[in-house]
């Protein structure tokens, strides 16, 4: 089967999503007779391409290596300069949108339209973007639904680790009683510095270097970013719409490495822990750092790592841990969603 895709946002999630599809070009057509041809690529800093034949992959990353944008792509014939977003997902052949723009945590814009469009239109959404599917992912699953078509989004949280896919899949018959996870992997890398006996704004420099935090990093360390990914396990996992103002949040900001060495000599360690929980009121959804005994699962996650505690009624506690960001992961995360689409599987 062949998806003709156009990828909306071209960074890093975009472009190691592209570099994967290149290199595992024969192995996916050969595994899963899966063919990927990306007719379209838009983003608003480095141009956009449209042919209805596909891109040649090479060429978009040569070009890319070149100039640092699309503009040294070859003048092939067919090919289409300058379409914005939205004209791509109305007039191009893609079948799937691929939507990798950046997070924004108040309006989810302009993901949230780009989603929207491209399911009204009939075409399938695979995103990475938390905005649209935190606040509106039943809107846009209803969407999908009266289109006749899907909106996978497993690289919202936890990057490439199946959390979402694994809740509906293997772990599908329990009753989910809650979760707890480390789900902000520069919160935790600052911690796990602070430590090791970094000061907070050097190890958030570090993050930053090492690409971990967001564009404007109060995301991560005011807890933003983890109570996003709250709200979208609350619909995930649970079915549940919360609001953002109903997932209390605290960051790290006011943690001292004082605070953070006093509780490590007492044999404990400090995280930010999102959590879901249901109660006789509802479910729960809080993001806080807590001091966390060693025994803990999530105790002994360390630097970016993410982890992700389930508690079932039959399986028990069931911790996932691994990658919560990076340019391979969050663009692996892209490829499985694709292959559910093709292999028609959840
Ligand atoms: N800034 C995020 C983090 C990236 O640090 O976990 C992945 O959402």
């Amino acid at each position: 089967m062949t998806l003709r895709l156009a990828i909306l946002g071209f960074g890093t999630v975009g472009q190691g999503f592209v570099e994967i599809l290149l290199r595992k070009r024969e192995f996916l057509a050969r595994e899963f007779g899966a063919v990927f041809s990306v007719v379209a690529i838009a983003d608003l800093a480095k141009g956009s391409l449209y042919h209805p034949d596909g891109l040649d992959l090479g060429a978009v990353l040569n070009a890319l290596k070149t100039t640092g944008d699309l503009s040294h792509y070859p003048d092939v014939p067919g090919l289409v300069r300058g379409l914005d977003s939205l004209a791509t997902i109305r007039t191009t052949t893609a079948d799937t949108i691929i939507e990798a723009t950046f997070t924004n945590v108040e309006d989810g814009q302009p993901g949230l339209d780009h989603c929207r469009e491209a399911l009204t239109l009939g075409k399938n959404v695979v995103t990475t973007n938390k905005g649209p599917i935190a606040l509106k992912l039943q809107e846009l699953q209803s969407l999908a639904h009266q289109s006749g078509v899907r909106i996978l989004y497993e690289g919202t949280v936890m990057s490439g680790t199946p959390v979402i896919r694994l809740a509906a899949t293997a772990l599908a018959g329990n009753r989910i009683e809650g979760v707890r996870g480390i789900l902000n992997g520069t919160s935790n890398y600052i911690l796990t510095r602070m430590q090791e006996g970094s000061t907070f704004r050097d190890a958030l420099a570090e993050a930053q270097k090492l690409g971990y935090a967001e564009a404007d990093p109060t995301n991560d360390v005011d807890g933003y970013d983890a109570q996003y990914k709250v709200m979208i396990l609350a619909q995930a996992l649970f079915g549940a719409e919360i609001l953002r103002q109903d997932v209390a949040c605290t960051g790290i900001r006011s943690i001292t490495r004082e605070a953070v060495q006093e509780a490590l000599r007492e044999g404990g360690r400090y995280k930010l822990v999102a959590s879901l929980e249901r109660t006789v009121d509802g479910l729960r959804g809080r993001v806080q750092p807590e001091i966390l005994p060693e025994e803990d699962p999530l105790a002994g996650i360390s630097g970016a790592t993410n982890a992700l505690t389930f508690r079932g009624d039959l399986s028990g506690s069931v911790t996932v841990v691994g990658a919560g960001a990076g340019r391979v992961e969050t663009g692996y995360a892209l490829l499985a969603d694709c292959l559910s689409l093709i292999r028609g599987q959840i």
